[in-house]
């Protein structure tokens, strides 16, 4: 694939889906002319039918996988159209031809971008038929019948003819296999008709403007809080307006721009702070708490947790700072939620043995010193303000560091290709006296690497492949070649990541796997 390539996914995948530069026409036209505009657009090559355009109307996707549908029918079948024509199309098809939540629910991590995330399992003969090439969450978020997953075998091959020579598909008939006996596994796994989505377009459309409570979640960073106000435009589309801090008290706002999808695919363009950011999130059934995740508009792998809901549902603590507190210890506890208020959230209590002292109460917060006795018994405490619950763990030591994620991929930067970091957290848990283990959130750590294997040592992949900085995220080296390693190889390394994290006088230790391979040539917007 040329470089060109790479660059149209960005563009395309920008401009239609997150970028959003031009869009003034009203949804409701937009989803009016959608029919019209497809009609005008496709039905050259798409025969039209009493049910619609043929193979179109017979699939349902997510906005991304319409997107890159339309792509590929420039790419490949020359179909060029305008941003505003395209912008109509996807969104009218996400609308009328999409998935119900739980429908999408399993593949979610895919459309928000999850670096390493754990891939869904269809079983082992779709893992090996269907997800050596890309991920079978790409596979999951469509909805068709056997006949249309057949076309789509047919597609693969029409359209990459190596493909059975790819990915060691010859350890097996990949074609009598896909075009066989699979397509009919998937229609079942898969189907176009269900009740989900029969249910789900009956439902009354929300509106989602008004006031809402963010909390956000930073990997290897501070995370933040604040209030969100969420206005609707004309066209039905929404702009945002965020007043945010993070836990150290540092103040910055944003301002955001989204589209919502198939009434909860919400799809946001922001600027916050001095970052541009996407927002992939979802709405819930009831239209009110939005979840997702953000990520750097260049960088999807750099990103963290949102969760909004509204701020006039009932009391509600969303996020408890820091999550655990050692015994003996004091520090200055923040709760983020609805319904904390001077009257409502009182009285205000974080569980046996701490005192709360030094207590400011506003609408949506509550920060307090609280102190921790020295024989606090450890373990979990549930966190009360007047009707609201968060909870708190106490602790006497950290038994045990888990690095997050344990396995995970870095690519090598160089040329118009950027490097892709890998951010990884020690998350600390403590061991009761009975036995059980408690999650105390993630703690400070000091971040290095070692060889994995002994080929890695001997090749001295620590040495180039890369460096950590202080907030666990790794930091690949430049692509290779680099004349001062073995042929001049590429600065690619097979590594352990170590964790230490302080903890009184000792050190715990945790363990990770990173690989640090070579540049990602495509990112289509479902990897
Ligand atoms: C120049 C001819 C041409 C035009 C115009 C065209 N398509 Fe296609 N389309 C194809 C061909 C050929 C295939 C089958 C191969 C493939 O999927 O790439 C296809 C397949 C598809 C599929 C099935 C892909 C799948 O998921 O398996 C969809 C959906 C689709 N087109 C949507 C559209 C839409 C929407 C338009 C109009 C905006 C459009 N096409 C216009 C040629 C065209
Ligand atoms: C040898 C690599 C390879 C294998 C194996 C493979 N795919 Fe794909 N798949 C691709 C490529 C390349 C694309 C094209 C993405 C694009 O449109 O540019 C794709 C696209 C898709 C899409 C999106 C198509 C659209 O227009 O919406 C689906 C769904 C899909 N594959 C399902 C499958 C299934 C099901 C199997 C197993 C039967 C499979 N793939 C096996 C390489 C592969």
């Amino acid at each position: 694939m040329s470089i060109g390539f790479v660059k149209n996914w960005t563009l395309v995948a920008g401009a239609l889906l997150l970028g959003m530069g031009c869009h003034s026409t009203a949804q409701a036209a937009a989803h009016a002319s959608g029919e019209n505009l497809m009609r005008a657009y496709c039905s050259g090559c798409h025969q039209e039918h009493a049910g619609g355009l043929e193979r179109i109307s017979a699939i349902r996707k997510t906005p991304e996988g319409w997107i890159m549908t339309l792509v590929r029918m420039r790419q490949v079948h020359g179909l060029v159209l305008g941003e505003e024509v395209r912008d109509s199309i996807v969104r009218y098809l996400a609308d009328t031809q999409g998935l119900a939540p739980a429908e999408s629910a399993a593949g979610r991590f895919a459309l928000e971008r999850r670096p390493n995330a754990k891939d869904v399992d269809l079983g082992p003969d779709i893992g090996v038929m269907c997800g050596r090439c890309h991920s079978l969450a790409r596979v999951s978020l469509q909805r068709r019948d056997a006949d249309e997953w057949r076309k789509l075998a047919a597609t693969h091959v029409g359209q990459w003819t190596s493909i059975e020579y790819s990915a060691s598909g010859r350890d097996r008939p990949w074609w009598q296999i896909a075009s066989g006996p699979q397509p009919d596994k998937l229609g079942s796994m898969f189907p176009f008709s269900s009740t989900a989505w029969r249910d789900w377009q009956a439902r009354p459309a929300r509106d989602l403007s008004g006031a809402w409570v963010v909390v956000g979640r930073v990997p290897g960073g501070k995370d933040f809080y604040g209030t969100a106000r969420i206005d609707r435009e004309a066209g039905g589309d929404y702009q945002a307006h965020y007043k945010l801090a993070d836990i150290a008290g540092f103040e910055f706002a944003g301002d955001s721009k989204a589209i919502v999808y198939t009434g909860y695919e919400w799809r946001g363009s922001a600027q916050v702070g001095d970052r541009a950011l996407r927002e992939v999130y979802a709405v819930s059934e009831d239209g009110n708490r939005i979840t997702g995740r953000w990520f750097d508009a260049d960088h999807a792998e750099e990103g963290g947790e949102w969760i909004a809901i509204r701020e006039t549902g009932p009391a509600e603590v969303l996020a408890v700072f820091p999550q655990s507190l050692r015994a003996g210890s004091t520090a200055t506890v923040t709760l983020v939620g609805n319904g904390l208020g001077a009257a409502a959230a009182s009285p205000l209590s974080f569980g046996a043995a701490t005192v709360a002292t030094h207590v400011q109460r506003e609408a949506h917060r509550i920060r307090a010193l609280v102190k921790v006795a020295p024989d606090a018994a450890p373990g979990l405490r549930t966190v009360s303000a007047g009707g609201a619950l968060g909870r708190l763990v106490v602790y006497t030591q950290i038994d045990q560091i888990d690095v997050v994620p344990g396995y995970a991929i870095a690519r090598v930067g160089g040329g118009r290709i950027d490097p892709v970091t890998a951010q990884f957290e020690a998350i600390a848990s403590t061991r009761l006296p009975g036995g059980e283990l408690l999650g105390l959130g993630p703690v400070e750590a000091e971040w290095t690497t070692s060889a994995f294997d002994a080929e890695a040592k001997r090749t001295e992949d620590e040495k180039f492949a890369g460096h950590f900085d202080k907030r666990g995220r790794f930091l690949p080296s430049p692509a290779g070649p680099n004349p001062a390693r073995e042929f001049s190889g590429d600065n690619v390394g097979n590594l352990t990541v170590l964790a230490h994290a302080p903890d009184g006088k000792h050190t715990v230790e945790g363990r990770g796997h990173l690989v640090v391979t070579v540049q990602r040539w495509i990112t289509p917007p479902i990897y």
